[in-house]
């Protein structure tokens, strides 16, 4: 028994037999954890045994809202918040909670702050089968995402959006906490989900939130119902915190995009910003922009806000913004005019074709993300490094009708071998049907 007067075991038992614990509960367990870890000599230290039994207790019997969002909280209290107060104009922050081909904050964010509004953007690393942000930017040459809060601000004030790595000092109880749901089982959980999300989303500042919650077989929720219900949760915390938020639940059945890979990815969002909208991954880059825009503008709805931003995109204003912000971080903005010869290039590539006709049935987005990361785009493990010039570059998608011998992805691969290996497990895994497939639907909801 300790001052506060809780035992470890004994809220360990309580989530176990399916109880709820208050905020004031949750936030000396978490604390305990953090004094755990770094070594404090203090009678409320929490191990990592315990956290890990309190973690999967809570996975099994499930967490209440109320405990979502008092757990919300405790993450944000653990660390220090940044302040947006001094950027001129409404803030957004978006997040995606993880997909493959997904290039939507690269397109996203110059699009919003073309419009006016400020976005200061803190973006994660891929990690198994999806891509992350910070990966794909560093695939420009001379680009820095370690930035400091100061740093953040400056580019923010000078170009309107930044895109960069989370500092240590923002919620480092998620962070840690998120480090041993990955390795004991218990990161699919709706609340835990939720509160690290918008621990993160909280903690970045932004007066309005637009997340893109992932719905399918590539994604965390397995079907639009259970992203939904993350959708909706994630809202809640938000709105409670004086938030405006907004969630869409986008499909994760086959990758968004048509590159997979980094440089690959940086390559199709330059080549989709230099001409207007189009496409399934541009579909959900805009729909999450008229989002925001309508959102944190007050004087535009969202069609209005569409509107606007399909004629700033097709007028290059995204385009340009997104140069500048290359150029403010240190990167090439010529990447924005010239991507082939400036973002690095696989010494080998090699082309796929259909064995048969017919349509494609299914293009797995976890199959080929995994793929991707086994040619050296991803990693399995957080210290790997990435190779930013590998991957696939995908010339179908579902619904497509194919013939013998249509070219169906491109390997991107540092040697033949793996470009062998990935050539034939594409073909294993694309399927195609004898009769016709209806293109499947991209947005599937949008949660207010
Ligand atoms: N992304 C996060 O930031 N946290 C989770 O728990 C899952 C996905």
């Amino acid at each position: 028994m300790t001052a506060a007067g809780y035992r470890v075991p004994a809220l360990i038992a309580t989530k176990r037999d399916g109880g709820e614990l208050d905020e004031e509960a949750l936030g000396w367990l978490v604390s305990g954890y953090l004094a755990g870890l770094e070594g404090d000599a203090v009678d409320a230290a929490v191990s990592e045994g315990q956290m890990a039994a309190f973690l999967m207790a809570g996975v099994v019997r499930g967490f209440t809202a109320a405990e979502a969002l008092a757990l919300t909280h405790v993450l944000v209290d653990s660390g220090e918040q940044l302040d947006l107060s001094g950027l001129d104009g409404p803030t957004v922050d978006k997040h995606s909670t993880g997909g493959v081909g997904d290039g939507t904050t690269l397109l996203a964010a110059p699009l919003l702050a073309a419009a006016g509004v400020r976005l200061v953007k803190l973006s994660g690393r891929g990690l198994g089968h999806t891509g992350g942000t910070l990966d794909k930017l560093e695939s420009i040459p001379g680009l820095r995402v370690d930035l400091t809060p100061d740093e953040l601000l400056r580019v923010a004030a000078e170009v309107g959006c930044v895109v960069a790595a989370q500092t240590d000092r923002l919620v480092p109880a998620d962070r840690a906490l998120y480090a041993l749901r990955d390795v004991t089982a218990t990161v699919e959980s709706t609340a835990l989900i939720a509160s690290s999300v918008m621990s993160k989303k909280l903690a970045s500042g932004a007066g309005t939130i637009v997340l893109d919650v992932k719905a399918g077989s590539g994604a965390f929720m397995p079907d639009a119902d259970a992203a939904r219900v993350l959708a909706g949760l994630c809202v809640r915390i938000g709105v409670g915190a004086g938030r405006r938020c907004v969630a869409l639940v986008t499909a994760m059945d086959q990758p968004l995009g048509t590159g997979v890979g980094n440089a690959l990815e940086v390559a199709e969002c330059v080549r989709l910003l230099s001409a207007p909208p189009a496409g399934r991954l541009a579909e959900v880059a805009l729909e999450i922009a008229a989002a925001g825009l309508s959102h944190a503008r007050g004087d535009v709805d969202l069609d209005g806000a569409r509107d606007e931003l399909v004629r700033r995109w097709a007028a290059g204003e995204a385009l340009e913004v997104l140069r500048r912000m290359v150029a403010a971080q240190g990167g090439d903005a010529e990447v924005c005019e010239r991507p082939g010869e400036v973002l690095p290039r696989a010494p080998v590539r090699r082309d796929v074709t259909a064995a048969a006709g017919g349509w494609v049935a299914s293009v797995p987005a976890r199959a080929v993300g995994e793929l991707a990361a086994a040619l050296g785009a991803g990693r399995t493990r957080k210290q790997d490094r990435v190779d930013p010039a590998v991957g696939l570059q995908l010339h179908v998608a579902v619904g497509d009708p194919v013939d013998p011998g249509t070219r169906v992805v491109t390997v991107h691969a540092r040697d033949e071998d793996a470009a062998d290996r990935a050539a034939a497990a594409f073909v294993d895994l694309l399927a195609v049907s004898d009769a016709e497939i209806p293109p499947p639907a991209t947005l599937l909801d949008v949660v207010t």
